[in-house]
């Protein structure tokens, strides 16, 4: 069984570019040709939703020309892959705080996301300044809002309503959560989405993470029991009754 939803912590060019005695921004360059290629993988293996954490809330903490880098690399990407999109049918929608990016970031994620709208074969999901958390607040501002208006009683507060105020309110669970660079970490990255997702650790930096990296991935996921809190022999009763 492939994910349906694969979500991917791109972690590892800074230090790529480092080994290289190259200036950061040429890691987050070749970063952005990784991004190519798994996009392309990931549509063609049947990935159905692809979150990729492009640009956490806390990286405006960075020197400001990497984060100019950065935008400057999000907007090209944009500019190039639209066409691209269109033709593999791939729908773009991003998460995280719009308001904090560029105008002109602004004015590209709107478009490809207005031109990519009716694609269906993949969503490739940007988190671009994102942090689960913040998210977290953005949705409880919108239950409250709804309480003071007096359309939720705290008694009505469902796990639906919450998952439902989320900006990822649109997108299934994680089924598979990817990190490279040999971080072991969330950062902040779909706590809510992910929190019954297989976390999948890989060694190898982000610019050099292929397709036999992702095949890798997702033999690991197969190979895994998602028991979702039922014992082995439950699972194998249910998978005995699901008709063929
Ligand atoms: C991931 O690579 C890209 C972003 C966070 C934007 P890093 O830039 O974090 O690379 P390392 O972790 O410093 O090697
Ligand atoms: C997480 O990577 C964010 C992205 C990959 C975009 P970081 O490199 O920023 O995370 P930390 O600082 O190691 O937790
Ligand atoms: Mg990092």
């Amino acid at each position: 069984m492939k994910p349906a939803h694969l979500a991917i912590i791109m972690d590892g060019n800074g230090r790529w570019a480092e080994q290289r005695g190259l200036p950061r921004g040429s890691g987050h360059k070749e970063g952005a040709e990784a991004v190519r290629r798994v996009v392309r993988y990931a549509r063609k293996s049947g990935v159905e939703t692809l979150t990729l954490f492009a640009f956490s809330s806390l990286n405006w903490g960075r020197p400001s020309d990497e984060v100019a880098d950065l935008m400057d690399l999000l907007l090209r990407f944009l500019d190039e892959e639209k066409q691209e999109m269109l033709d593999r049918d791939i729908r773009l929608t991003a998460i995280g705080e719009r308001d904090y990016l560029p105008p002109a970031v602004r004015t590209a994620l709107a478009d490809v996301e207005l031109a990519t709208a009716r694609c269906r074969t993949m969503t490739l999901v940007l988190a671009v300044s994102y942090d689960g958390r913040r998210d977290m607040v953005e949705a409880v501002r919108r239950l409250t809002d709804m309480a003071c208006r007096g359309q939720l009683l705290p008694a009505d507060v469902t796990e639906q309503q919450i998952m439902g105020a989320l900006s990822t309110r649109r997108l299934p669970d994680v089924d598979l959560l990817v990190r490279t660079s040999g971080e072991q970490r969330l950062s902040g990255f779909l706590p809510l989405e992910a929190c019954y997702a297989e976390l999948y650790f890989v060694d190898k930096l982000w610019p050099d993470f292929e397709e036999a990296d992702l095949d890798r991935a997702f033999e690991t996921y197969a190979g895994r029991q998602r028991r979702f809190g039922l014992t082995p022999a439950q699972l194998d009763t249910q998978l005995a009754t699901v008709p063929a």
